[in-house]
């Protein structure tokens, strides 16, 4: 049976509109899904970087929400002051969000080792408690990558020197390249490093950790080994952290806590 071009048009633009109805419905009714996936994996990662889960280990969400309840206070500090800020509450605190936006962010300083374009005002960090007192902050880091940004966390010790952890969340750097940062030989490599540079009178000076090009040397305090094929990366994880400890970042919150101690 011979059609006519009209029916052949009509036929394939309601085909065309039942799949489009049907494609945008399933990816408005997955939003929040996604969404609450997001934040799920965001605090997986701050309880792997905070000690509290093995990163291969499979956990349920139900145990993320309950060690993230019992063991992470989410703080939001002014980054200028360092101070916490409290009129802002941290549930669904969004910082890249923040970021964005011209009137919770401000102009970051040119050429700034981050690649930062804009600061928030204010940020969303944490800090993980044990036995009743503070075991690590945990620090939200962006910077740049050879492919686009990097983010993720930086634990520090309570001491805000010794260095607990580096973890990934979103980045777009390439497989077995820049995407090793996400590999757990080289994140154990981490603990333990030193952030900070020594003063002449013993207190902390100017960020000081950072990953290198090739290997670090044995005894290396501050030297993590560079990612092979990947020193752009690699760069980009250094700077991100440099500007990250230092006065730009949370270096004043830092200076705070030492205060409080
Ligand atoms: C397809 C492709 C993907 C790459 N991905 C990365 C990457 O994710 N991170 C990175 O630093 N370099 C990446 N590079 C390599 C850089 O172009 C550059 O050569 C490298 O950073 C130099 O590092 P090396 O001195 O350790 O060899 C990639 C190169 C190619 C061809």
């Amino acid at each position: 049976m011979e059609r006519s071009s009209g029916y052949i048009i009509t036929f394939a633009a309601v085909v065309c509109l039942v799949c489009g109805v049907f494609v945008s419905g399933a990816a408005v009714s997955l939003k929040d899904r996604q969404d609450q996936n997001a934040v799920l994996d965001k605090q997986k990662k701050v309880l792997i970087v905070g000690g509290l889960i093995d990163p291969n280990s499979e956990t349920s969400p139900e145990e993320i929400e309950r060690l993230f309840k019992t063991n992470i206070t989410a703080k939001i500090i002014d980054l200028k002051t360092g101070q916490i800020y409290d009129k802002i509450s941290s549930d669904g605190f969004e910082q890249e969000k923040y970021t964005k936006d011209p009137t919770t962010s401000i102009e970051a300083p040119a050429r700034n080792a981050a690649g930062a374009k804009r600061l928030p005002k204010h940020a969303l960090i944490y800090e993980r408690q044990k036995n009743g007192k503070l075991d690590r902050l945990i620090l939200p880091v962006n910077g740049k990558g050879l492919w686009g940004p990097l983010y993720g966390y930086f634990a520090l010790a309570s001491d805000t020197n010794t260095v607990k952890g580096i973890i990934f969340y979103k980045h777009q750097e390439t497989p077995g390249l820049g995407g090793e940062i996400e590999n757990p030989n080289w994140m154990s490599l981490w603990p333990g490093k030193k952030a900070f540079a020594m003063t002449k009178d013993g207190g902390l000076g100017k960020p000081k950790i950072e990953v290198n090009k090739g290997p670090s040397k044995d005894g290396d305090e501050y030297g993590i080994d560079g990612l092979s094929g990947a020193t752009i990366t690699s760069r980009g994880v250094t700077g991100m952290l440099q500007f990250w400890l230092g006065d730009n970042g949370f270096g004043p919150y830092l200076a705070q806590v030492r205060k409080g101690q």
